[in-house]
């Protein structure tokens, strides 16, 4: 029987399913709900120190739908980190790890530019008891303004400084959430990791425009006439998320042998999350999924992940994570395989419709005999 438990940078998780940072992980309630339900950790909604300067709009979501079935594919979100005070924060962070000490929490972190201001989120942060950190260098909206989330990230020089700062004072394992809103993924994969942080967390949302409404004309989602670029998410990003991972995955197995990554990204099933694991993914992370769906959602996922691996006769995550790497190749090299295995191929049919004697002629082949014995 396969099992689902799997160690990360040291912390023990009952599943690789991880409930991603935003709506689903907004506060204690919720994210004992989770833990309830099953979900091997948490990441908290993104927290700071000070929450005033958050103020969030409504609506601040659009979804696109499947023309034919009508499901949601895809999500916008303008939505801020959370609006919710740090001490009440601190004071749930303790109450959940009493009430789920086998759950992982996971903080997810975001200041500004000013190492203090860092020293202090993290250093509040595990002695109220949380297990790891992930930093969030990521969001595409709002925060950039005030220079964080992907105003950092974007930036590698600044992403290494600030992941430094972090690294001086924590005690538990970090994790760095990328943006994919670069064109090479590979530098702040480097840059993060070189600064010590032990994994990476990729990806956070893409920046995008939803639509605009032929009524109205207004873009979506719309707030008093108007609307800010805000963060896609859902099943359509599975595939650049999916690319994306494969990229930092093969970073880190040459530069950073033990680091770790978490795979997030439109997975909503357990064979999403198989594929990003054969990519190399230690974990995955589901943030939107939870959206349409709510938190029994893991139990679907859990077993679906068990059956892939039941039928592949997969013992363990290990067995399998990063197996699917060795299979990208640069486009050169599938026409070099593709021209060899077409020469193998022709001369294999040739050896078959060789005759020897004439006796072998037979009429449904003799085009091709005749082929196999002539030159050019
Ligand atoms: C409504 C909403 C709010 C989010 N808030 C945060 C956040 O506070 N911090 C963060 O790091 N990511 C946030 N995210 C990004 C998700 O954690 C995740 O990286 C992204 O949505 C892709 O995964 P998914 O397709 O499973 O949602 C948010 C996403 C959504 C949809």
């Amino acid at each position: 029987m396969p099992t689902l438990e799997t160690t990360v940078n040291g912390l023990k998780f009952s599943n690789p399913f991880v409930i991603g940072s935003g709506p689903p992980g907004t506060n204690a309630n919720v994210i004992g709900k989770a833990f309830d339900e099953g979900w091997g950790g948490v990441i908290c909604k993104t927290i700071s120190l000070d929450a005033s300067k958050v103020v969030n709009v409504q609506p601040r979501y659009a979804r696109l739908r499947s023309r034919e079935s009508g499901e949601i594919i895809g999500w916008e979100n303008i939505e801020l980190i959370s609006d919710r005070g740090f001490d009440a924060w601190m004071d749930e962070f303790k109450e959940i790890k009493d009430k789920h000490p086998e759950g992982v929490l996971i903080a997810s972190i975001m200041e500004e530019y000013n190492r203090d201001a860092w020293h202090e989120i993290v250093e509040r942060c595990q002695a109220a008891g949380c297990d790891a950190f992930e930093l969030n260098m990521s969001c595409p909206h709002g925060l950039p303004e005030r220079k964080m989330g992907a105003a950092m990230g974007e930036n590698p020089d600044i992403l290494h400084e600030v992941c430094g700062w972090v690294m001086e004072v924590a005690k538990k394992p970090v994790w760095t959430k990328l943006t994919p809103n670069v064109t090479h993924i590979e530098d702040p994969t480097r840059a993060a990791l070189r600064a010590g942080g032990e994994g990476i967390s990729a990806i956070n949302t893409i920046r995008s425009v939803l639509g605009v409404d032929l009524e109205t004309l207004r873009p979506e989602p719309t707030v008093e006439g108007y609307t800010t670029p805000g963060g896609y998410s859902c099943q359509a990003i599975k595939p650049i998320a999916l690319r994306m991972c494969m990229e930092i995955a093969k970073v880190i197995r040459a530069e950073f042998p033990g680091r770790t990554l978490s795979g997030i990204g439109g997975i909503e099933t357990g064979n999403d999350a198989a594929q990003f694991i054969l990519l190399g993914c230690d974990t995955v992370q589901v943030c939107t999924g939870v959206m349409k769906f709510g938190y029994p959602l893991v139990k679907s996922m859990k077993e679906q992940l068990l059956a892939f691996m039941e039928k592949h006769k997969f013992e363990r995550l290990e067995e399998f994570r990063g197996h699917s790497l060795q299979y990208f190749t640069t486009h050169a090299d599938l026409v070099r395989r593709q021209a060899e295995a077409r020469a193998a191929r022709k001369a294999r049919h040739d050896r078959q419709n060789m005759i020897k004697s004439d006796e072998e002629w037979k009429g449904d082949d003799f085009v091709d005999q005749t082929d196999a014995l002539s030159r050019g």
